[in-house]
């Protein structure tokens, strides 16, 4: 490990008061529970974005530190995921921390018996020192945070929030175009459903940015959600078209219809297919642009995208390993 990328990063001697304290140390989220991406302002922002950049830097040189020895996450799915579970226990491993990995499959935990998340949630926390929720229910990050002791990070609560996604969602705009304000940026799929695409558009309305809306109409962003970009003041549109939108768009922000919340799944076939990003669209956006998914992709984006330059959502995918490695070793003091 080289000397000269630990100094800077982790020299935490002006970070620590004198009793050692896991909630006071300077940094704001040592000891929070990340819920909602409301709980981040501009400066939390900044912040967690030159950590998630340290984080790639060491990462590329040494690939792994000890910056959170000894510490426990504990990672609780009862939805699937590939990319949340599998890059927060890359980012834990690579800060020298271990994982209860309860992701493939809750059905072989004491779930299967009927234990409420409150006890699971209970039992966890005595092994553990931080854990990241994914739950099908809106609110249940909120109700495991009121439980534990331990912080909580929601990892999807249902069709409610997503906020590490948005996170790395929003670092990957910045990476990719070099600033956030200014940008215009559309929004395509199943923006009802869609978790990630909720907690983006909460984070993005602190942003001088303009909001292109495109989905079926009965996948429209939900009420409340559209109120909050009106509020700020936003130059926004609701369209059914991308062709109406790409021509200005410099980012492209892709989603999957959420099969899995249709209670009327003739509902779901019908609008399943309804924007396609092709070649041949993509012949349509500007040169310097971003197209992003959160991914899993089930035919919005073409494979013949994938070779274009803009198709960022693999880069996007890394990104998410350097965020949740800054946010990590935030929320356990350790930044
Ligand atoms: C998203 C999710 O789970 O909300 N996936 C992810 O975390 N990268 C998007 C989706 O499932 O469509």
């Amino acid at each position: 490990m080289s000397p000269s990328i630990l100094e800077p990063l982790f020299d935490l001697d002006d970070l620590l008061t004198k009793n050692g304290d896991q909630r006071s140390f300077r940094n704001g989220l040592a000891g929070q529970d990340i819920l909602s991406v409301s709980q981040f302002d501009r400066t939390v922002l900044d912040y967690i974005f030159a950590r998630a950049r340290e984080m790639r830097e060491m990462v590329a040189q040494v690939s792994g530190v000890d910056l959170l020895k000894g510490r426990v996450l504990a990672c609780l799915f009862y939805e699937p995921s590939t990319r949340t579970s599998a890059s927060f226990i890359a980012a834990m491993e690579r800060l020298g921390g271990s994982v209860i990995p309860i992701t493939q499959g809750v059905q072989f935990s004491s779930v299967s018996k009927g234990e409420t998340l409150p006890d699971t949630i209970r039992t966890l926390e005595g092994y553990s020192d931080v854990i990241v929720l994914r739950h099908p229910e809106i609110g249940s990050a909120k109700v495991a945070a009121d439980y534990a002791q331990v912080p909580i990070i929601n990892a999807g609560d249902g069709p409610g929030e997503h906020p590490t996604q948005a996170l790395l969602d929003l670092f990957t705009i910045q990476d990719e175009l070099g600033r956030i304000d200014g940008l215009n940026i559309a929004m395509v799929g199943d923006l009802r459903y869609g978790r990630t695409v909720h907690s983006l558009t909460k984070l993005l309305i602190q942003y001088d940015v303009s909001l292109r809306f495109v989905s079926p109409e009965i996948l429209r962003l939900p009420l409340t959600i559209m109120n909050q970009v009106i509020d700020a003041g936003k130059d926004v549109r609701e369209t059914h078209n991308v062709a109406e939108v790409i021509k200005n768009a410099d980012v492209l922000y892709v989603t999957r219809v959420q099969k899995e919340r249709f209670t009327d799944l003739a509902q779901y076939e019908e609008v399943r297919d309804q924007h396609e990003i092709t070649p041949e669209l993509m012949a349509e956006a500007k040169e310097k642009m971003v197209v992003m998914h959160p991914l899993p992709r089930v035919g919005e984006i073409h494979y013949a995208v994938d070779a274009d330059p803009r198709a960022a959502y693999f880069r996007q995918v890394k990104n998410g390993m350097y965020i949740r490695m800054a946010l990590l070793a935030a929320v356990l003091g350790r930044a």
